[in-house]
């Protein structure tokens, strides 16, 4: 899973102009389900290239640290970190065999979970992130979907395509999805069954589990109208989680 990222990351992506990504949907949803980090310990595992890392700092985070497992991303993080010092820590590591980096007030993930090759690694994911939370600290991330339906509108036109997307997928199911940036990206991941996320983050010691559907921005909304957003908003590829230690 670090080679693909390596590539996307070698070609430095204009991932987040896509209308799904940060400005409209994505870091809409994800910034609302995970509330205020103004004073807090932040740890912003798959961090990628540092995009919600940086954001996260802004929006008034004490300390914030980025893991991931693409020496590219990370490469790409720390150039970004150099050009305009923010005092972001970056580690190149599998989040499921990372060292322990410290005791944090939250973990925040967009998009780790569907890179789980199993529940085993899940599960060693999840566990390790626990044990970066100080007790009642959270786990905040950004998943894929698991009721998105092969019977309902893909999301080309919001910047990503469900490549020959099952009518029943089983649970762990490798999809493929083609990202619409410039130069269109090819992403492999696994889906996940809601009851399998829930389980796993049960076992690794989480509680007070919530998924949010996701919501258009008002500058999505004042930018494409409601009526473009509807067919994302009846489908959406992802959701955001939340659980507590
Ligand atoms: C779709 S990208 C998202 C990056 C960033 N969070 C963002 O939203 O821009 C997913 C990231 O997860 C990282 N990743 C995948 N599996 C991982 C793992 N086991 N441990 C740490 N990072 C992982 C990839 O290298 C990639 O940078």
């Amino acid at each position: 899973m670090s080679a693909q990222h390596d590539q996307i990351g070698a070609k430095v992506a204009d991932w987040d102009v896509l209308p799904v990504r940060s400005k409209y949907i994505e870091g809409y949803t994800f910034f609302n389900a995970l509330g205020s980090v103004n004073e807090k310990n932040v740890l912003d595992v798959a961090c990628g290239d540092g995009l919600y890392t940086r954001q996260l700092k802004a929006r008034g985070a004490t300390s914030v640290t980025g893991v991931d497992i693409s020496e590219e991303m990370i490469r790409n993080a720390r150039q970004q970190e150099a050009d305009q010092p923010l005092g972001i820590e970056y580690h190149v590591s599998d989040v499921a065999d990372m060292p322990l980096l410290g005791s944090f007030d939250v973990v925040t993930a967009i998009y780790l979970l569907p890179y789980a090759h199993s529940p085993e690694h899940m599960l060693r994911m999840c566990r390790n992130i626990h044990a970066h939370l100080k007790p009642g600290g959270s786990f905040v991330t950004y998943a894929f979907n698991p009721d998105f339906s092969a019977k309902g509108p893909n999301s080309t036109r919001y910047g990503i395509t469900m490549v020959d997307f099952p009518e029943s997928p089983r649970d762990g199911h490798e999809i493929s999805a083609v990202l619409h940036t410039e130069v269109p990206l090819t992403i492999q991941f696994f889906l996940w069954s809601r009851a399998t996320h829930e389980q796993v983050l049960r076992d690794a010691g989480f509680q007070s589990i919530t998924w949010t559907r996701p919501e258009c921005s008002p500058t999505g909304l004042a930018k494409y109208g409601q009526a473009f957003w509807q067919d994302y908003l009846d489908n959406p590829h992802a959701m955001a989680l939340r659980c507590t230690r």
